[in-house]
């Protein structure tokens, strides 16, 4: 606990607009926050195991200080468990604990929990609310907010899910402190998206203090977290099912879901890791194609580099398919229309912007180059 205050973002979103709350402390007080959102003193949890084992103790007393109940499910860890056979076990549960109409599920987790809960709750008897408690970097910055819910399938990753706006969303820093630095990294490559995508200043900003931010610097993480929801909560405000805008969030995501995907959405790559690699690949295509300039680039690969992070594909382990099996995987991303693959490239630094102009000729031989570079 610090005597810094906290942070609230707010979602604009007219009869569904939510706060984000960002900063030390917020699972010890999760009780405070939730209890105005109850109409009777008790929540059922969704949670995982890894998770539960670290944090749900607190969530537990942070809720009791306000009189709280709750009750909890923990499921397996893993981009496994957003499926149809979680998800259904997952609804069963909150029938069977009698979560009714104007009760509140808990998402306590990362991505994947964030997002079955919250697909769990927009189904659950029409729609039930839910609050999100990120315990990711990856998922306080990007997947706890905005309301997109979802599960993978065999066809490819978040093709069934629903528009969901949580009710609120306690992103707590100190939760931080006990992730793997890998997964930290992997968030943080969501972080650096938002400067890419829309504000030269932040990514300097991150330039200048990245490394202390990783190395554990609390302001400078809330800080982040802060600015990298700010921007979120600003595009889905405007844009809340993706009709235009909304689109840029995608950044990095075109390439690094095809990557995921070509590496069995296993420990050989991280989303984030994907997505990182990602932001390279769609900067180094937008300067091959002479949108941008080239010292762009080359300033992703410094920081990427500075951070320790994965930037090419040869820092994949293992095989990956050639460029025509990439583009296939790439073709199945719900970002295709009309047939038309829909990229995000940039102009520069905080300049993207979306296309379906790249040739797939093109396209074939910057992935047959960048393959070839491994
Ligand atoms: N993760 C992209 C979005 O929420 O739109």
């Amino acid at each position: 606990m610090t005597d810094r205050p906290i942070d609230t973002v707010s979602v604009a979103l007219g009869p569904r607009s939510y706060e984000v709350r960002i900063g030390s402390g917020l699972i010890a007080r999760a009780g405070a926050e939730i209890a105005p959102l109850l109409h009777r003193p008790r929540v059922a949890v969704l949670t995982e195991e890894q998770v539960a084992a670290l944090h749900l103790d607190a969530l537990q007393a942070g809720l009791a200080a306000d009189g709280i109940t709750m009750q909890a499910l923990a499921l397996r860890p893993g981009e496994a468990t957003k499926s149809w056979p979680h998800l259904a076990r997952a609804v069963e549960w909150l029938l069977e604990m009698r979560v009714e109409r104007g009760d509140v599920v808990v998402a306590l987790g990362g991505g994947v929990i964030g997002d079955l809960a919250g697909f769990a709750a927009a189904i659950l008897r029409r729609g039930v609310r839910y609050v999100q408690v990120p315990t990711t970097l990856l998922a306080q910055v990007d997947s706890s907010v905005g309301g997109k819910t979802g599960i993978n399938t065999a066809q490819g990753k978040n093709l069934v899910g629903a528009f969901h706006q949580p009710s609120r969303v306690l992103a707590d820093i100190d939760v931080l402190e006990t992730l793997p630095h890998r997964d930290f990294l992997a968030g943080y490559g969501e972080v650096v998206k938002y400067g890419l995508l829309g504000d030269a200043v932040f990514f300097a900003w991150l330039e200048a203090k990245g490394p202390s931010l990783a190395a554990g610097d609390p302001a400078l993480r809330q800080e982040a977290v802060r600015r990298s929801v700010a921007m979120k909560a600003a595009i889905v405000s405007r844009d809340e099912t993706e009709t235009g805008e909304r689109a840029l969030l995608n950044l990095g995501h075109t390439f690094g879901h095809a990557l995921e995907a070509a590496t069995g959405y296993s420990d050989r790559l991280l989303h984030g890791e994907g997505v990182a690699i990602g932001c390279q690949l769609a900067f180094d295509l937008s300067a091959r194609l002479g949108l941008c300039p080239q010292e762009a680039p080359g300033r992703l690969a410094t920081h990427l580099q500075t951070m320790g992070m994965k930037r090419r594909l040869a820092e994949i382990p293992g095989d990956l398919p050639d460029a025509d099996a990439l583009i296939a995987l790439m073709a199945q991303d719900k970002k295709v229309v009309d047939g038309r693959m829909r990229f995000v490239l940039s102009r520069d630094i905080g300049a993207a912007f979306v296309t379906d102009a790249v040739p797939r000729k093109s396209l074939g031989a910057f992935l047959d180059e960048a393959l070839g570079a491994q």
